[in-house]
């Protein structure tokens, strides 16, 4: 620096850096103070109904309201058209296929059962004013603004993706037909491989799964496509450059589970035998997996899997988990792709996680591998499930189906055929949509053996059973299937199935105010005297409702309690009766699971949400109020986050609320867990954390994590400004781990920090 200010010229520059950087704190200043400056600062983040439709704009979202654009070159066509043919429908799904060249020879005169294709624009001179490296990419993202000015009279959602990918349109519609068309929306996936989102980016739609574009963004998008090329002339990747182009115009991506990039290799079968319960949206990577179906070559399992699409599209894959409770079996089933049985029961947590069937996208990394949480395949035969593949639906009358499948029971006990067809006849008058669907098709199961996933040998002696009475068991499960299991003396989960609300009162659905919010706050005598100053800034004594619990009644140092305290209680849990199994548990860790069963014996007048979090987290209480206001407290609902460092999600669960962030369950969900809590504790013995308990607990409920980008574990150490200054604009509600961390604003001690912040908050 002191070399600069030698030099004038320097010095005036310094100057004029000052100058500026003032005139930047002033701008500072009124961004913080008005949310939303000034409309010259930023683009208006909402675009009127596109003129095309003015009058349509909120009717229903139909297969006609999406366009397709659909990347192909001419070399790969060939073998690649099956994969698009098997989704597409001449005449009713809109769009085209764009080519590196026109086609010719063999593949005209062209099939009226693809895509009508085009000839990617000549982008040479573009490329030569971008000066960018990489025509093939560029040729792919400017396929975003042919597709946009090819067609859009009643379009609302651009889909681009790639020409070995596989949609399901009808789902697309229903999920898209949800979102506001009319807004800024751009709908992605994430690489399943974590080094893929490492490398580029996890805020980054992997585009060969496809993504969507709302009308408007499309539009933003393409007006400023070219500038946007000349902009990023070094990026490397197709998908990166359009990530950047559209975070250039300030929209952030929206994840959807059911879009699949599938950066996996070999047997996808465990992956596609896990389906989330959403609807399934896209299959990419098709040419680079073994076919999906065992003994079948791809084309035949594309055709396979479109016959399920064709029975019902909404169901396709989604994971349903079921558990037999004279036999104790548990059965996941994988609509319209997968059964898999295993006598004995096995939680929920370990069913939802993907048998690791698969390769990793790149050989030999090492772990972390996944964005998500698998097992190990096994060939342990009372570990193992037998494994079914959807074979055949064929069509039958509702009486040949029960008539036909009895025959089959042959093997076995006589009353259990009685069962079913009690079922299936109760379930069918209860449904007309289901008795019409029966009445059409009939959903028929072989038998295969997957290689090293189960052992029938006769030696087994896990399996006593035979088979063919679980083909009509399956087949009941397959028509009969919903998010949770139908029948329920048959069906029946092992804990009781959620039960309805039956009291609403009005006051149930005023809006959520602070009195509806029970916070559970554990923490330990020892620590509170330093860690009471992370709670009390955000603490409202006689307001907000709750208690700490503490380990041993506070010792003198902490006496007479401070009024700006939560209120305390002392823990009062028999740990012995559930350490009685022997396993690793510690005390401490039953502890914070009894914590809520404590809070719920104590609070429950007029409660919505209970709130759970360690005693070195700041909670941010109005924003919780809002959020937790969004969601339905009379559902079951358990809100929470991940972690920010992947290697505890890998060893923990991607799917569990990190419990010191704190998580959020709804009232009726806390009422459902706590009425078999010290039951399911004993079930998961081998659980070494108690919020890894809770989430199986919850689990098992049938309830998944619905997360919340705004909690935070802090997984990190040191410095977080970095963290903090880069938070996504969704509300903050809680930061952990005040304690680990350095104090968040320099020059000042954690406790300073803590204050300055609900300073900034209030
Ligand atoms: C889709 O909805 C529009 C109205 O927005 C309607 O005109 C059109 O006929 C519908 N298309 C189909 C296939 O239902
Ligand atoms: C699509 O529509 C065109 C014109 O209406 C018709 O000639 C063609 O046969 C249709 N294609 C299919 C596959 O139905
Ligand atoms: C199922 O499990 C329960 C609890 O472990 C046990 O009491 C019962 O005997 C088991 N039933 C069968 C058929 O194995
Ligand atoms: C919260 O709402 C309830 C009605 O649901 C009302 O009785 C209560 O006074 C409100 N509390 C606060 C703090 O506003
Ligand atoms: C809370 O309420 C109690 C009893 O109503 C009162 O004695 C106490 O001063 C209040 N505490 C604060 C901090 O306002
Ligand atoms: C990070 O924090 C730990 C503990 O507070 C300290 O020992 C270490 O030196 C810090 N590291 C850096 C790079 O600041």
């Amino acid at each position: 620096m002191s070399s600069l200010q030698s030099d004038k010229n320097n010095i005036l520059v310094c100057l004029w850096k000052v100058a500026a950087i003032s005139g930047i704190v002033l701008y500072l200043v009124s961004v913080f103070l008005f949310h939303n400056p000034a409309s010259e600062f930023s683009p208006p983040l909402r675009l009127p109904c596109p003129s095309s439709e003015l009058n349509a704009c909120a009717s229903p979202t139909n297969i006609s309201h999406l366009m397709f654009g659909i990347l192909a070159s001419v070399k790969t066509w060939r073998h690649r058209k099956l994969y698009t043919d098997s989704w597409w429908r001449p005449n009713v799904t809109r769009g085209y296929l764009y080519f590196d060249v026109a086609p010719s020879g063999d593949l005209l005169p062209w099939s009226p059962l693809s895509p009508p294709p085009r000839v990617s624009d000549d982008i040479t001179e573009l490329l030569k004013e971008s000066k960018h490296r990489r025509p093939m990419m560029v040729r792919m993202v400017h396929a975003i603004l042919e597709l946009f000015r090819d067609e859009h009279d009643w379009v609302r959602w651009y889909i681009m993706g790639d020409d070995d990918s596989i949609f399901f349109p009808e789902n697309m519609v229903d999920v898209l037909g949800k979102l506001d068309h009319t807004k800024y929306i751009y709908v992605v996936c994430n690489s399943e491989n974590i080094k893929s989102n490492v490398g580029f980016s996890f805020n980054m739609g992997f585009g060969g799964g496809g993504f969507a574009l709302s009308y408007p963004l499309a539009e933003a998008l393409s007006k400023d496509l070219d500038n946007c090329f000349k902009r990023y002339p070094y990026l490397r990747s197709a998908d990166e450059m359009t990530m950047a182009c559209i975070d250039y115009i300030g929209v952030s991506l929206t994840v959807n589970k059911g879009i699949h990039q599938i950066d996996l290799h070999n047997d996808l079968s465990g992956f596609l035998s896990s389906h989330p319960q959403v609807p399934l949206l896209s299959l990419h990577h098709f040419d680079q997996v073994n076919p999906i179906f065992p003994k079948l070559n791809r084309a035949e399992s594309v055709f396979l899997l479109r016959k399920a699409a064709d029975v019902d599209q909404s169901r396709l894959l989604q994971q349903t988990i079921c558990y037999h409770k004279q036999s104790n079996w548990s059965f996941s089933v994988s609509w319209g792709y997968s059964a898999h049985i295993y006598e004995s029961v096995i939680p929920r947590t370990t069913l939802k996680k993907p048998l690791e069937t698969f390769k990793p996208w790149v050989r030999n990394t090492r772990p972390p591998l996944f964005i998500f949480n698998t097992r190990w395949v096994t060939n342990d035969p009372c570990e193992a499930p037998h494994v079914f593949f959807f074979d055949s639906i064929q069509k039958r009358s509702v009486n040949e189906v029960v008539t036909s499948e009895q025959h089959r029971v042959g093997y076995r006990p006589v009353h259990q055929a009685e069962i079913i067809r009690q079922i299936m006849s109760r379930e069918l008058r209860s449904s007309h949509l289901l008795q019409s669907l029966m009445s059409m098709k009939e959903l028929k199961f072989r038998l295969r053996e997957m290689s090293g996933l189960s052992s029938m040998s006769q030696s087994n002696l896990c399996k006593t059973v035979v088979m063919s009475g679980l083909v009509l068991y399956l087949v009941s499960i397959f028509l009969l299937n919903s998010p949770s299991c139908p029948a329920s003396e048959f069906l029946a989960l092992t804990w009781p199935s959620p039960r309805p609300i039956t009291v609403v009162t009005e006051s149930q659905y005023a809006p959520t105010n602070l009195s509806h919010l029970v916070f559970c706050i554990v923490g330990t005598a020892k620590e509170w005297k330093t860690r009471k100053s992370y709670i009390e800034p955000w603490w409202l004594p006689n307001q907000t409702r709750g208690y700490l619990y503490l380990d041993v009644a506070p010792t003198e140092d902490l006496l007479p309690w401070s009024p700006f305290s939560p209120p305390f209680k002392v823990s009062n849990v028999d740990t012995s009766q559930l350490l009685y199994t022997r396993h690793i548990f510690e005390g401490f860790v039953v502890r914070i699971i009894q914590a809520i069963l404590e809070e719920f014996r104590e609070e429950h007048e007029g409660v919505r949400w209970y709130v759970m979090g360690d005693d070195d987290s700041i909670f941010f209480v109005d924003n919780l109020v809002n959020v937790l206001g969004t969601y339905d407290h009379t559902k079951y609902y358990y809100i929470g986050a991940n972690s920010a460092d992947i290697k505890s999600n890998v060893e923990f669960s991607f799917d569990m609320g990190f419990g010191g962030a704190g998580y959020a369950l709804s009232y009726t969900l806390a009422e459902a867990l706590v009425k078999n809590l010290e039951d399911c504790i004993r079930l998961h013995p081998h659980l070494r954390a108690a919020d890894l308990v809770l989430t199986s607990c919850i689990a098992d409920l049938g309830v998944s994590l619905v997360l919340h980008k705004g909690l935070h574990q802090i997984g990190v150490h040191n410095d977080t400004s970095g963290l903090l200054s880069s938070h996504p604009q969704v509300p903050l509600l809680s930061l952990h781990h005040f304690d680990l961390v350095d104090p968040i604003f320099p020059t000042l001690s954690r406790s300073e920090s803590a204050r300055h912040l609900m300073e900034a908050a209030n």
